[in-house]
């Protein structure tokens, strides 16, 4: 299966993502979480997304292809994959297109778009906090750790990432208004695209996608 999460920050394509990789034995590949780390590596790369990242803006498309392509390339992306925020841009979608054609000779089977409200959003990502170590997702009142503050797979210390601040996560969700029209428009005119309902619980989200994929 080779699927692409669509959907503004904080609408949960990360943690939808999580359950469908778990489910259907596919990788969940998500550019935030390899772009995070390489900044927290000081890679050349984390280098170059840092500052557009603390200000919540997109880290340029050609950099971003270049990150996705290599990591298609792994044996684990052959048989399916989750891609999650990824593609933001038309320019990124038609590379997608064009990698998973020339590189892989696939195409994608479906791109679903999770639609939630904008004070819904806030709500999901200033309470939102991670694991620095193992990197999973918790949310301080939806999704809360057993012992507060505190990783349930590694105890490691959580913490709030940087673009989650109020100001960041304004600056993140107009970005993402200029941006996902076009993108929306382009993989519904070529048929992929599905909508979902992205309120509710995590578990009756996972479910509605579940009923989609059949
Ligand atoms: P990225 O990490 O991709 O961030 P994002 O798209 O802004 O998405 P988020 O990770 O904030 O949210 P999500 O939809 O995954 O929600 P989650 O499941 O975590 O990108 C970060 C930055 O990297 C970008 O700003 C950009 O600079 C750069 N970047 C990345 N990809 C790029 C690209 N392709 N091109 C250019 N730049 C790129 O859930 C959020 C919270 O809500 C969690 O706490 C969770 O526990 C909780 N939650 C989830 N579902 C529910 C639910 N149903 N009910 C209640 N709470 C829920």
């Amino acid at each position: 299966m080779y699927l692409v999460l669509l959907g503004p920050p904080g609408a949960g394509k990360g943690t939808q993502a999580d359950l469908l990789s778990r489910d259907h034995d596919i990788p969940h590949i998500s550019t935030g979480d390899m772009l995070r780390s390489a900044v927290s590596d000081k890679t050349e790369l984390g280098e170059e997304a840092r500052e557009h990242m603390e200000r919540g803006d997109l880290v340029p498309d050609e950099v971003v292809i270049g990150v996705t392509r290599q990591r298609l390339a792994a044996d684990d992306a052959a048989g399916g994959f989750v891609l999650d925020g990824f593609p933001r841009t038309v320019e990124q979608a038609e590379s997608l297109g064009d990698i998973m054609e020339q590189d892989m000779g696939r195409s994608l089977d479906m791109v679903i778009n999770l639609d939630v409200p904008e004070t819904e959003l806030i709500r999901r990502m200033t309470g939102r906090r991670i694991c620095p170590t193992c990197g999973r997702n918790y949310h301080l009142v939806f999704n809360a750790p057993r012992s507060l503050g505190e990783c349930d797979e590694c105890g490691s210390d959580l913490i709030q990432r940087e673009d989650d601040k109020e100001s960041v996560v304004r600056q993140r969700l107009e970005v993402y208004q200029q941006n996902s029209k076009p993108l929306i428009d382009y993989y519904e005119d070529v048929g992929l695209l599905i909508n979902v309902d992205g309120r509710g619980s995590v578990e009756q989200v996972h479910e509605k996608i579940e009923d989609i994929l059949g």
